[in-house]
């Protein structure tokens, strides 16, 4: 069944509004009639013009006619399309913001009003359809709510809801994880080349082989480390390479990598 509301997505030409867009159509979800987008520029509407989504650069007007507003505009962006649209805001609507590190406390104060307010951290993977995406909610938020944020979302990906405490570590595993990972994928086709594999061979080896192992992790709800052992025949030519990633300290990298982005994602509300 689809979702049986209008929705407002305020930066809905960019990257994560473009695929949540997309998500909602070619899922069935939602037909073009129930959608409004809307972007600073005309211009960068083009792209989603053959949709017959409705399109314009009146936030205001968009938010007028919907039951759901998705603000998927940049963090630094969010005070000021707040307070555009705020005098506007209904306490019937929902709005849910994508905006990494900004507290759904922040976006309740700035509507002026008792709005239900979800956030969502969705990653870059929502344009392929396979992101993870987790909710939690506002002070105001009810379960209708996140239900109607998870459908929304669910068309994009996988859906997580957890507490918005744990939100800066969901934005630097599941926001900025992709970027860690397409480093190691870089990194893995480039030891391919090294070894003589054609460039576009080893790139695909890398990125289906990094697919194949999440895929096991995820259907055979096993421990990562009990599937490498499975990997790992004593004496083996893994063991090399393990003993090589240890040796120049991955995992620890990794780990760090995580830690730091969370705490950036932190700090990026306040700065
Ligand atoms: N990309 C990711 O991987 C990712 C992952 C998780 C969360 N997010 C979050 O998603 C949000 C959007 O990121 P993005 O990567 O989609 O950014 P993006 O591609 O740069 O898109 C931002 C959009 O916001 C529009 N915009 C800016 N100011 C506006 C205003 N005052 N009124 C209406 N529209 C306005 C821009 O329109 P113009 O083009 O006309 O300027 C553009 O369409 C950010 O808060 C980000 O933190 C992104």
């Amino acid at each position: 069944m689809g979702i049986d509301k209008r929705l407002a997505i305020i930066g809905g030409a960019g990257t994560m509004g473009t695929a949540v867009v997309r998500g909602l159509l070619r899922a069935g979800a939602m037909s073009p009639e129930q959608l409004l987008v809307a972007a600073r520029r005309e211009s960068s509407l083009a792209h989603l013009a053959e949709l017959g989504v409705t399109l314009g650069t009146d936030n205001r007007g968009a938010v007028e006619g919907a039951d759901v507003v998705l603000l998927a505009v940049h963090p630094g962006q969010v005070a000021g399309v707040l307070r555009q649209i705020g005098p506007t805001l209904q306490t019937t609507q929902l709005i849910i913001s994508v905006a990494t590190g900004i507290p759904t406390s922040r976006v309740e104060e700035l509507t002026e009003r008792d709005v239900p307010v979800v956030r969502a951290a969705p990653n870059l993977a929502a344009v392929v359809g396979a992101s993870i995406t987790v909710l939690c909610a506002g002070r105001q938020a009810e379960e209708r709510h996140m239900d109607l944020a998870r459908e929304i979302f669910g068309t994009v990906g996988e859906v997580e809801t957890l507490d918005e405490i744990h939100m800066n570590a969901c934005t630097a595993l599941g926001g900025c994880g992709p970027a860690f990972v397409f480093k190691c994928i870089e990194a893995l086709a480039e030891g391919g080349v090294k070894m003589g594999l054609p460039r576009m061979a080893s790139r695909r080896m890398a990125a289906q082989m990094m697919l194949g192992a999440a895929h096991m992790v995820l259907v055979t709800g096993e421990h990562p480390a009990a599937l490498k052992d499975q990997v790992t025949t004593p004496g083996g030519c893994t063991i090399d390479g393990i003993t090589k990633l240890e040796e120049r300290g991955l995992p620890i990298a990794l780990i760090e990598a995580v830690e730091t982005s969370a705490r950036k994602a932190a700090k990026l509300f306040d700065s």
